[in-house]
């Protein structure tokens, strides 16, 4: 059974009430369910990890080779500058899904860069919640596909 890990970065515990005028009013075990509720109904196995703390995310990574199909990954701000981040990613073999919930283009001048979208397989962005469903339905369709 494929295998998918869902991380998510520092903050994003505190959504349904973190500045829901940007995040919305979901929270993050919300979304967690709606992703393993999705992701079982098309036979993959899922795990979710959330931290605020840098070198637990790095942990997770590097655990995450050769264990996991797929990773989604909203590094919340780390998104913006953890070069130690980026540089898990591109050390395994896992191809990560780089997530927001805000459309980070259209933000602070700080947040259009990401330093990990030059490692990640792809960036979503802008779509509410949706963007890590977004994100669970192209894995799907490549999954699909590789059969
Ligand atoms: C975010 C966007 C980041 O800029 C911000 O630091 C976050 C959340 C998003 O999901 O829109 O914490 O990754």
């Amino acid at each position: 059974m494929p295998r998918i890990l869902v991380l998510h970065g520092p903050n994003l515990n505190l959504l349904g009430t973190r500045e829901p005028e940007i995040y919305g009013s979901t929270t993050l075990d919300d979304i967690n369910e709606m992703i393993a509720e999705r992701a079982a109904e098309a036979g993959i196995e899922t795990a979710f990890y959330q931290s605020n703390h840098e070198g637990d995310l790095v942990d997770a990574i590097q655990q995450a080779n050769h264990k996991f199909d797929f990773i989604i990954f909203n590094a919340a701000a780390f998104t913006h500058y953890s070069i130690a981040i980026r540089d898990a990613i591109a050390a395994i073999d896992v191809p990560v899904i780089e997530v927001h919930i805000s459309n980070i283009h259209q933000r602070e001048e700080f947040r259009h860069t990401s330093v990990l979208a030059p490692v990640a397989m792809g960036q979503i962005c802008g779509l509410g919640v949706e963007s890590y469903l977004a994100a669970l339905e192209a894995i799907i369709y490549k999954l699909n596909r590789a059969e």
